[in-house]
């Protein structure tokens, strides 16, 4: 039963044969299945045999009345909705059962069209609650992919700076080990800017082959090369007012980076085999597990696209940085797990938070992750216990390369890391703008996203002629 006039089972329930007939002719005209039976211990025998969608139950009977049927089929677990009829004079019947869950009441004598309507409306509301449920469960497995758990210091900081670049359209350059998070960063700048409702598009420019990104970022014309069948758009055009992440920027082809920086500068490009230039409108990120400025040095990387990109530079912090985090994380991906699995979720031991959080995670989060669910799926009990994961994670355990402690704020690990005070990040963000422009404040002002006039205000520059 999906639709609204599909046929649906419908278990009737009456004493009087008369009502019955009624009732199976009505609802097999309306194209539905019915049974009919005479009490409720008949009725709570065919629900526990056969798939019913519909009840539709007299309130008086000899027997067990229409109330006694509601309490039954709560009390079993069946969430079948109830049509209960009652006599024409017993309104306070009718006040009751829907107290106790019948979905309608329906008054006797039954008129053929009012138990049409109202069949149609409670089958009606029994597919749009199933519809909630199926979204309701969507929701709860896009929001746990979505969801970033942490509240170390070091990860509260990059959160905010997050909070505080995404109502701009300043770019991002996102840097920091595999598995630290980088998309999920991304993601989030996105999630918390203006361009919220408007698309995110990602490619991947290490994943793909080197011949292919060029027309995954700018699309191409129908036959610009062998195989291009049909004219295809890019993900810069996808993008079109909203974000654009560059993952993995650092494996781009130099002659592509060449080209990404001049639809920067230019906000405008021509798909590959095209003349036409195209404008779009697109906020960029961009993310790199490798050191760009070291890439920079090296000749790999552009520095020129790399000020570009550099505007606001966040550091995603290494899991080994923020141990503290890993309860919080472990309980996610446990709960994350079942939910995926089915099944309630196991408890966890203090002995397996504890080698856990002695573990180094090189491969981070991600590698957390995927330990969590593995052991999930292992775990015979209700507990999480240290065997549930690898030898290899217990052994780091017994012995720690070095000690599970959690650099200070300020201490001198901390302090390679990004400045996160907000003054400051916006101070770095206006230099780094200004250097990548040459000094011009209003291609500068641009790139941060702010109008010009806000610049020389942060600059405490006064405006060329003074209207007073
Ligand atoms: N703070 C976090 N909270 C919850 N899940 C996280 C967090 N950071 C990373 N993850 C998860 O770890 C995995 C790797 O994250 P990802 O963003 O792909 O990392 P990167 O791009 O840096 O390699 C993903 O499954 C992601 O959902
Ligand atoms: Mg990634």
């Amino acid at each position: 039963m999906s639709e609204l006039d599909v046929t649906a089972s419908i278990l009737c329930i009456d004493d009087e044969p008369a009502v019955g007939v009624i009732l199976e002719h009505t609802l097999s005209r309306a194209g539905h299945r019915s049974v009919l039976v005479s009490s409720v211990e008949e009725a709570m025998r065919v629900v526990a045999r056969t798939p019913v969608d519909l009840i539709v139950a007299d309130y008086r009977m000899p027997g067990l009345t229409g109330l006694d049927l509601l309490a039954q089929l709560q009390k079993e677990g069946y969430r079948i909705p109830v049509i209960i009829m009652t006599g024409y004079s017993s309104i306070e019947h009718a006040v009751m059962s829907i107290k106790s869950g019948a979905i309608d009441y329906l008054t006797k004598p039954i008129q053929a069209e009012t138990l049409e309507i109202a069949v149609r409306q409670a089958l009606e509301v029994v597919r749009l609650r199933r519809e909630n449920e199926t979204f309701r469960r969507e929701i709860v497995k896009i929001r746990g992919r979505r969801t970033m758990v942490g509240d170390s210091e070091t990860f509260r900081r990059a959160m905010e700076v997050v909070g505080t670049v995404a109502v701009s359209r300043a770019t991002v350059l996102l840097e920091g080990e595999s598995g630290t998070g980088k998309e999920l960063f991304a993601r989030a700048i996105h999630d918390q800017s203006p361009r919220a409702d408007e698309p995110f598009i990602t490619v991947n420019c290490a994943a793909l082959p080197e011949g292919l990104v060029e027309s995954a970022l700018f699309g191409h014309e129908k036959g610009a090369f062998t195989g291009a069948t049909v004219r295809s758009a890019g993900a810069f055009e996808r993008a079109h007012g909203g974000t654009l992440l560059l993952d993995e920027i650092s494996e781009m082809r130099l002659d592509l980076q060449s080209k990404l920086l001049r639809v920067i500068q230019e906000q405008e490009f021509e798909r590959v085999g095209g003349h036409q230039p195209i404008q779009v409108d697109v906020r960029l990120i961009a993310t790199t597990n490798r050191d760009l400025k070291a890439e920079v040095n090296a000749g790999r990387f552009r520095d020129d696209l790399y000020y570009r990109l550099n505007v606001v530079p966040i550091r995603t912090p290494p899991l080994r940085d923020r141990l503290e985090d890993i309860p919080r994380l472990v309980h996610h991906f446990v709960t994350g797990s079942a939910e995926l699995h089915g099944g309630t979720p196991p408890t966890i031991a203090p002995e397996t938070l504890e080698i856990l959080q002695r573990y180094p995670w090189p491969g981070n989060v991600r590698e957390l992750a995927n330990a969590v669910e593995r052991a999930v799926i292992l775990c015979r009990g209700e507990v999480l216990q240290p065997t549930d994961f690898d030898q290899q994670i217990r052994d780091a355990a017994a012995h720690p390369a070095r000690p599970a402690i959690v650099p200070q704020a300020g201490s001198a690990e901390a302090a390679d890391a990004i400045d996160y005070n907000l003054d400051a990040v916006e101070r770095l963000a206006i230099d780094r703008a200004l250097a990548a422009t040459g000094g011009n404040r209003s291609r500068a002002a641009r790139l941060l996203g702010i109008s010009e006039r806000t610049l020389r205000n942060k600059l405490n520059v006064p405006p060329a002629v003074s209207g007073a």
